[in-house]
This record gives structure tokens, sequence and C-alpha cells, in this order.
């Protein structure tokens, strides 16, 4: 059996991104008769930086209706939200109590955090990759999918695996990070030479699995491409249309050179529109089914059941940490 684990912050918009670097490897994963896969809700890892409480108990429900609407069978996937297994922050603790500020200091995102926050660093902001670490060790999950913005996390995490084992004994797994090379990193609609994020302000930078069709439309039409003309992938020189074929291609799953071929006599107002439309299919099957899963009672019964196995796995991991750091009485 390969245990896989992987999460999403619930901070902001879910994006076509986020379903393309994480979601997408998920549903191809779950079709293993080996895998057995835990999908949570990272809420913990939300606060890190400021969040309106009613905003935030919004995006939890709808991510967990987005990872079903996606297609995430309930059979194959455990569903849960992070702040119902407090054992996440039990080992969190501990995995900060190993890791030095130097190493946390130089994480590529929280630089670039620090530099965005304009009211106050918190100090979750910076203990954020231990907490990771620990979401991921405490269930010895052999693989974890991720976009390319998240393997210096899990370089972090491998790392301080292996320093809790070399220092206490065999506890934890090392796990590795499973990153789509095609869709490791979907580029902004804006600034196709910064990442596609949920937190942008500018809401014309990613589409979001729950924006309105016509807009997400527009997003397509409007987004930046180049004076040339010509439709082939080139990421050095062409990073707006080469961003665009990545998507066209992971939602369509024709290959890159295939649409080149396609296109090689098009230009980008037909490409648009014809992305346009498949960016349409996509969004309205993932809504119609957001919209039956967000009202449904079986997302509470499908995240009390994910919450307790999270938690009887958990919760035996965290009692053999304890006792390995010399903690409490047992
Ligand atoms: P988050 O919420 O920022 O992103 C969720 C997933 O989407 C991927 N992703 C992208 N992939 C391709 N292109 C992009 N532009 C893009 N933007 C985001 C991310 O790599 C991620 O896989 N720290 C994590 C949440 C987390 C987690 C974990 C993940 C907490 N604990 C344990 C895995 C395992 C995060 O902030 O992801």
């Amino acid at each position: 059996m390969t245990r896989i684990i992987t999460g999403i912050q619930p901070s902001g918009n879910i994006t076509i991104a986020n379903y393309l670097g994480a979601i997408k490897q998920i549903l191809e994963l779950q079709k293993d008769e080996q895998n057995e896969i835990l999908i949570f809700i990272a809420d913990l890892h939300a606060i890190t930086v400021n969040q309106d409480r009613i905003a935030l108990k919004k995006h939890i429900r709808e991510l967990a209706a987005l990872y079903l609407a996606c297609g995430i069978k309930t059979d194959k996937c455990h569903m849960f939200i992070q702040s119902e297994v407090p054992c996440h922050n039990q080992l969190g603790w501990i995995m900060e109590c190993n890791s030095y500020i130097g190493e946390l200091e130089r994480m590529t995102q929280f630089k670039d955090k620090k530099q965005k926050q304009t009211d106050g660093i918190t100090a979750g902001l910076l203990t954020y990759p231990p907490l990771m670490a620990a979401d991921i060790l405490l269930y010895d999950a052999d693989v974890v999918p991720v976009g390319e913005d998240q393997t210096q996390h899990l370089e972090m995490t491998r790392n301080l695996a292996n320093r809790f084992n070399n220092k206490y004994g065999e506890t934890f797994k090392v796990p590795e990070a499973l990153v789509n090379k095609n869709t490791a990193k979907i580029y902004s609609l804006v600034e196709p030479t910064l990442k596609m994020s949920k937190s942008d302000p500018n809401p014309k930078a990613y589409i979001a699995l729950l924006d309105d069709i016509n807009v997400a439309k527009k997003k397509i039409k409007s987004a930046i491409t180049d004076s040339e003309g010509s439709i082939r992938y080139d990421k050095e020189n062409k990073p707006g249309v080469s961003n665009l074929l990545t998507i066209y291609s992971a939602l369509t799953n024709i290959s890159i050179k295939d649409l080149e071929e396609k296109y090689k006599n098009s230009n980008y107002q037909q490409f648009k529109e014809d992305l346009a439309n498949i960016v349409e299919e996509f969004l309205t099957n993932i809504q119609n089914k957001f919209n039956y899963y967000i009202k449904s009672n079986e997302l509470d019964l499908i995240l009390n059941s994910g919450r307790d196995l999270a938690y009887h796995l958990a919760s035996r991991k965290i009692q053999k940490v304890y006792k390995k750091v010399g903690l409490g009485r047992n």
C-alpha cells in the first residue's frame, strides 16, 4: 500500500492552478487500488495571514465541496479538516522545536509573503513549514502530490524526518514529493512570469473554480500574450501563450505539440476563444456538482468519517512520538 497525502489552504478562491497542480494528480492516483489517500483542508495554515472569520468558514466548506466536485472519490480518499485533528498542532510543535530559525528564514515562500505583508509578519508565517511537515509525517505518507511552489517545504519535511529519526531512532517515513512536470507551475494571466495565486489581489490573474462562467471566459480572452501572433510554446520569450497552452493541454489531455500543430495557422483570438469554451465546459461541470455537494448532508458525513480516520492514525503516531521525546508520564 502507498499512502498519499495532500492539502490545500482555504485562504481564498480555489483556482485552476490548485486543480492542475494538486487535485488532478489525486484523480489519477485514486485509480490505483494500492493507494490510500488522505486529503485535507489546511485551515490552520490559512490563519498564518489575517483571515476574516466568516469568509474562512465559508472557504473551508466550499473547499470540501470542491474536492468532491472535482471528482475525488470517497471510497478511495479520506477527506478531513486539519484543525479538527489536534495531533497536527501537537506534532507541529515538536517539529518547530527541531527546526532552526535560519532554515525557516531561508524559505522562499516566507521571504515572498514577508515582503507582501503590510500589517505585521506573524510568527506562524515563519513556522509554517514545521506544521506542514507534521501534516505529512503524522501519517507516514509515502507520496505528497504538490505543485512546484511546495517542493522546498517538502525538502524541509524530509530533513525534519531524517533529523528526528537520527536523534530519537527510526520514527517517521521520509516522504517523496510528487510533482507533475507539465502543470507544476501555472502562471498568472496578467503577469505570466509570476505564479497563479488564489490570494492575488487582482482577480483577473486567476481563474477560480467558482468564478462566474462569463467572467472566467473574459479572463482567458484578456490574458496577456505578446505581439508575435504565433501559437507556440516558448516559456522564455512567450510566457503568456506558453501558459495558456499548458492550461489548454492539461484540461483536454491534448499534447502541446498537437496544439501547436492545430493552431499553426490561427490567431490568438481563435485560440483564446477555443480555450475559453474549454474552460466554460470544465467549470460548468465542477460548479454543477459543487452546487449539489455544498447543500448536501453528505458533506458533513464525509468530513466526520475523514476526521475520525485521520484522528485514529494520527493519535497513535503522536503517542509514539511523545514517548520517544520523553514527554509526560507514559
Ligand atoms: P496552497 O493552498 O497554496 O496550494 C494548494 C496546492 O496547489 C498547488 N499550487 C499550484 N500548482 C501549480 N501552479 C500554481 N500556480 C499553483 N499554486 C498552488 C500547490 O503547490 C499545492 O499543492 N502549504 C500548502 C498546503 C499544505 C500541504 C500540507 C500540502 C499544508 N500542509 C501537507 C501538502 C501536504 C499550500 O499552501 O498549498
